[in-house]
């Protein structure tokens, strides 16, 4: 087995740098030295306005921990991870060893292939039915991240989508909200984050999804209207508790979420307005059960989407 050399590592780091983040805004940063990579939050490119207490910005680095996991065991190598290891160190979000050699399973082989075919799918999905034996195993990646993952039923699918286009509606009265939106939808031609026009998907011409409007600030000069999916597939991702640590263990159910459903040939839609105003998500908390939720994932078959872009590996090595 080639041991893993920084140079090795530092591909490892390009793959995590694959994962989904808030408005593609890649808040994360990355050092090597030997045998170890640091993961760092690099809360300069935390989204103050929409996720103030910085709990998006830590799904988008447990997502791209997730995805180092996954780029170190597939070259044959057990990661041995701590999380926050130094507590003097906040942004220290984990430190990963390759640790041992090892045959990578057949799992780690297929969610490794899935990564560079995650792409956040805004478009019209079929109405295709997903069989439970699919949600099943989207609910088994989450709970081997020691998440949950439950599908909405008819009545709390379509109460959760109210509730998602009443914060859209809230979270645009947000002072600082269009100004903070314009900045990560700019397009431009060097751009290497943000979400760009090719990935913000059509209208839903019944204005019944709660697609978050990227086209807001800076509108398409010519945006098409679809028919989407009259009963979307709803799922929510939750965990046992609601802070920092709960918040990267979120962010890792949500990649191997994101990567199994795609393994499965599944178009999936992160949706996170409803989480973002705190009335609202209040109402999405059970009392009893203690579960907070993190992420709410529409799930279906769709045409694939397109990439977006990521910024250069040496950009985000320190
Ligand atoms: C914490 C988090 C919240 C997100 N919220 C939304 C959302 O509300 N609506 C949406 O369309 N995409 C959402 N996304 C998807 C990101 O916009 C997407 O990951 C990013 O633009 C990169 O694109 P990609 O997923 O295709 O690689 C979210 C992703 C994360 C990690």
């Amino acid at each position: 087995m080639t041991p893993l050399d920084e140079r090795a590592l530092a591909d490892c780091v390009e793959t995590a740098a694959l994962a989904p983040s808030l408005h593609n805004s890649q808040p994360w940063r990355f050092r090597i030295s030997g045998d170890t990579v640091e993961v760092y939050a690099d809360h300069g490119r935390q989204l103050e306005v929409l996720d103030p207490a910085g709990r998006e910005l830590l799904i988008s680095v447990g997502a791209a921990l997730f995805t180092l996991r996954l780029a170190i065991g597939v070259r044959g190598w057990v990661p041995e991870v701590s999380v926050r290891p130094d507590p003097d160190t906040p942004d220290l979000v984990a430190r990963i060893r390759a640790d041992r050699a090892t045959t990578p399973s057949e799992q780690v082989g297929a969610l490794a292939a899935a990564i560079p075919a995650r792409h956040t799918n805004r478009l019209p999905f079929t109405t295709a039915v997903v069989p439970a034996d699919v949600i099943e195993q989207l609910a088994g990646a989450a709970s081997a991240e020691g998440a949950t993952l439950t599908v909405a039923g008819a009545v709390s699918r379509d109460a959760i989508i109210g509730l998602a286009r009443a914060a859209e509606q809230r979270l645009g009265t947000r002072g600082g909200y269009r100004a903070e939106l314009g900045r990560w939808t700019r397009p431009g031609p060097h751009r290497r984050d943000g979400v760009p026009p090719t990935a913000i998907g059509p209208w839903d011409a019944l204005e019944h999804l709660p697609m978050r409007d990227f086209g807001l600030v800076h509108p398409q000069p010519f945006r098409p209207s679809e028919r989407f999916e009259p009963h979307p597939t709803i799922v929510v991702l939750a965990t046992g508790g609601d802070g920092p640590a709960d918040w990267i263990r979120a962010g890792q159910a949500l990649q191997r979420v994101l990567l199994t459903a795609t393994h499965l040939h599944l178009a999936t839609t992160p949706i996170s307005q409803a989480l973002e105003v705190p009335a609202v998500r209040a109402m999405l908390t059970g009392t009893g059960d203690h579960r907070w939720p993190q992420m709410i994932i529409r799930i279906g078959y769709a045409a694939p989407a397109a990439a977006t872009p990521r910024r250069p590996v040496g950009d985000i090595l320190i």
